[in-house]
């Protein structure tokens, strides 16, 4: 069935994927279906040989402003419990294959807790971050608390947390929240660009790279090195592995092929 809140381009470039958020006159709210449309979508090209990185943006003017406050206004503890739709947000987590985001405008609550549960954001100068979930009576739900602290720390954490305030491009890329930031005419591209420099890697040890950094937010370091060293070694069972040293020592570019 073809998706009607997100639009997806399993070949945007040479193996990297994007699937755009689209519902534009809702700020790209994150209604139940948008959600388990995204969920469905990325566990498609999870499984796609032929895409090795995949590129989420919204539009110029929002990422995302957050879960959809009308959608949820009515809801009792009990619906929530019931919809259980963070068994839809676990899913995304279990993505293998690097996720970017791009965003441009407004990550707002659930918008920036999705940006967040990415590999790694791309900003336009006008991206603008928050949790703004406590001036609605709420808090964060999707990881906020918990992503937004390991990034940035307590005190900007607690501070947008507690008081809703969102922060510039700037200051999330000095807080350590994003990568980079581009003009708003630039920011998709130079994601693209970025997944560009991801999907020319072996996509198998991109995908086991990718586990072992995530290992490092649920692990002691103990645990985290030994987690690390084995994914290390079983690259060694890889033809990329062969390939990539080999290119290496006959001074060529590698060829790799997920093997
Ligand atoms: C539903 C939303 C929405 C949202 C915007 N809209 N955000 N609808 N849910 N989260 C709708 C508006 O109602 C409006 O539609 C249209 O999008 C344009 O928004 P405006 O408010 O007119 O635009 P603007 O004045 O530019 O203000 C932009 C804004 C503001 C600052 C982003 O819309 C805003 O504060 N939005 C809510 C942000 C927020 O609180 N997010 C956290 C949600 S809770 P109509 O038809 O009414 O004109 C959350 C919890 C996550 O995310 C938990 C886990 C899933």
């Amino acid at each position: 069935m073809t998706p009607e809140f997100i639009i997806v381009t399993p070949q945007a470039r040479p193996y990297i994927a994007h699937v755009q958020l689209n519902r534009p006159k809702e700020l790209n709210a994150l209604n139940l279906q948008l959600m388990q449309e995204l969920r469905d979508a990325l566990q498609q090209l999870d499984a796609d040989e032929n895409v090795r990185c995949i590129v989420l943006s919204g539009n110029d003017k929002a990422f995302a402003a957050g879960a959809d406050i009308k959608q949820m206004a009515g809801r009792t503890a009990v619906d929530m419990y019931n919809i259980d739709q963070f068994t839809i947000w676990d899913g995304i987590k279990k993505i293998r294959k690097p996720i970017i985001a791009a965003v441009s405008g407004f990550a707002l609550g659930g918008g920036c807790e999705l940006a967040m549960l990415c590999d790694m954001i791309v900003a336009s100068e006008t991206a603008k971050f928050g949790q703004p979930e406590i001036k609605i009576g709420v808090m964060p739900g999707a990881g906020g608390t918990q992503r937004l602290t390991r990034a940035v720390g307590k005190a900007l954490a607690m501070e947008m947390v507690l008081t809703g305030r969102f922060i510039s491009a700037g200051e999330a890329l000095a807080a350590g929240l994003i990568n980079r930031i581009a003009p708003v005419e630039l920011f998709l591209e130079d994601a693209f660009r970025l997944a560009a420099d991801v999907a020319r890697q072996s996509p198998l040890a991109v995908k086991v790279a990718k586990e072992s950094v995530l290992r490092a937010f649920d692990s002691t370091l103990e645990e985290g090195l030994h987690f690390e060293r084995k994914n290390f070694y079983l690259l060694f069972a890889s033809e990329d592995q062969k390939e990539g040293m080999k290119a290496f020592m006959e001074k060529r570019e590698p060829v790799f092929t997920g093997k």
